[in-house]
C-alpha cells in the first residue's frame, strides 16, 4: 500500500510516500519569506504553500520512482495549525482524492509528531513516554499502544520551542530562534547566569517557561549593548540550559513515577544538540533509552503525518469529504 501524505499546518511545504510502512521519500519546504519578520506572518504561509505545494508532490512522486495511479491513499494535516495553511493542504487532499477515487485521511499534526519516532525505528516497546516540544507544544505522553495515549502533562504557558524563539528575540538573534540560541551556545558557559528552573505547584508533569523568558529580558535589560554583545553566548547557552533542564527533570519524574520502556523525544526542540548531549547522562542514570528522531523528522515534515496515517488507514480508518480543518486541534 502506497500513502501520499501532505503537511501544510504552519511554514513548511512537504510531502511524503510511505510505501508498506516504509518511507520511500520525503520532501520538505521551508518557507524563508518569515525570517525577516521574525516570526511566521499566516498570510504569507498559506500563499507560500499555494505557490509551493504542486511542485512539492510532484518533487516526491518523481523520487519515488511511483506514478500517482500507484497511490493508493492520502494522508493530510487538519489541525491544529494556521486555519489559512491548514486549508491549502487540506483541499489540496481531498481534490487528489477526489480525482483519484482514493479514501483520504485528516491526521492531527500532534499525533504526526508522536509517530515520526516510528519513522526509523521499529523497536518499539509499550509503554514509553513520548516528549513532544515543539514551537507550540510541550506535552507527555504516556504511549500504551499505537492508538492509546495519555497525557501526563504540559507547559501552562510558553512552550519550550516558544521559549527559545522568545528568548532569541530578546538577545537579537533571527528566527526561528531555537537553532540560533543553539548554535551560538556551542560556545558558551551553560553556568554563566544562574536562572532558576521554574516548578509548577500543581503538578510535576507540568512545565513553565514564560518566567524563564522573562528573567532573561530582565537580566539582559540591566546590561549595556556592549556588555551584552561580549557575553551573549554565554547568557544563550545558560538560558538553553534552564530550558533543557526543565525538561529533563519532567521526563525523570515520569520515569520515577511510571513502569516506562522507553523515552521518545519529538517536535522541532528535539533538534536541539544540548539537549541530544544530555539525554545520554540522563539514560545513563535512568537505564532506560532516550531515542531521538533524525533530524529531518524533528521540524515540520509530511513523513511524520503518512507514518500516523499509515498505522490508521491499514486498520480500514478515513475521513469524510466534509472535514474541516481545526486550528486548535487537541489529541
Ligand atoms: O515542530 P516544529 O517544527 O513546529 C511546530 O509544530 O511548532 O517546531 C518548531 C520549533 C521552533 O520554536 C524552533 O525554534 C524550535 O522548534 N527548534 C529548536 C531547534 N530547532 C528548531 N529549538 C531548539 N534547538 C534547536 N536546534
Ligand atoms: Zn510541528
Amino acid at each position: 500500500m502506497n500513502i501520499l501524505g501532505i503537511e501544510t499546518s504552519c511554514d513548511e511545504t512537504s510531502a511524503s510516500i510511505i510505501s508498506d510502512g516504509n518511507l520511500i521519500v520525503n520532501t520538505v519546504y521551508s518557507q524563508k519569506i518569515h525570517k525577516q519578520y521574525g516570526g511566521v506572518v499566516p498570510e504569507l504561509a498559506s500563499q507560500e504553500h499555494l505557490n509551493e505545494i504542486i511542485d512539492v508532490i510532484e518533487t516526491t512522486l518523481e523520487k519515488s520512482n511511483l506514478s500517482i495511479v500507484d497511490i493508493d491513499a492520502l494522508a493530510v494535516t487538519y489541525g491544529p495549525g494556521l486555519m489559512g495553511s491548514l486549508l491549502i493542504g487540506l483541499n489540496f487532499a481531498k481534490g487528489m482524492a477526489l480525482s483519484l477515487k482514493i479514501p483520504f485521511l485528516g491526521i492531527n499534526h500532534l499525533e504526526g509528531h508522536l509517530f515520526s519516532n516510528y519513522i526509523d525505528n521499529k523497536k518499539i516497546h509499550f509503554p514509553h513516554l513520548s516528549c513532544l516540544v515543539s514551537g507550540g507544544h510541550t506535552q507527555l505522553w504516556l504511549i500504551k499502544d499505537y492508538n492509546d495515549y495519555k497525557l501526563l502533562g504540559q507547559s501552562i504557558d510558553d512552550a519550550a520551542g516558544e521559549a527559545f524563539d522568545k528568548g532569541a528575540r530578546i538577545l537579537g538573534l533571527n528566527y526561528p530562534g531555537g537553532p540560533e540560541i543553539d548554535k551560538i551556545s556551542k560556545n558558551g558557559n551553560p553556568n554563566f547566569v544562574k536562572f532558576t528552573r521554574p516548578k509548577v505547584k500543581d503538578s510535576i508533569y507540568n512545565f513553565s517557561f514564560s518566567g524563564l523568558k522573562t528573567a532573561l529580558l530582565y537580566y539582559c535589560n540591566d546590561l549595556s549593548k556592549e556588555d551584552l554583545k561580549l557575553n551573549i553566548k554565554d547568557i544563550a547557552a545558560s538560558y538553553q540550559e534552564a530550558i533543557i533542564d526543565c525538561l529533563n527533570q519532567g521526563i525523570m519524574n515520569v520515569v520515577n513515577n511510571y513502569d516506562i520502556k522507553q523515552i521518545y523525544i519529538s517536535g522541532g526542540v528535539a533538534s536541539n544538540s544540548r539537549f541530544r548531549q544530555k539525554s545520554k547522562v540522563l539514560q545513563a542514570e535512568t537505564n532506560i533509552s532516550i531515542i531521538f528522531p533524525k533530524l529531518e523528522y524533528c521540524t515540520d515534515n509530511a513523513a511524520m503525518i503518512t507514518m500516523a496515517a499509515y498505522h490508521k488507514i491499514i486498520k480500514g480508518e478515513k475521513s469524510s469529504f466534509d472535514l474541516s480543518p481545526i486550528p486548535n486541534l487537541k489529541l
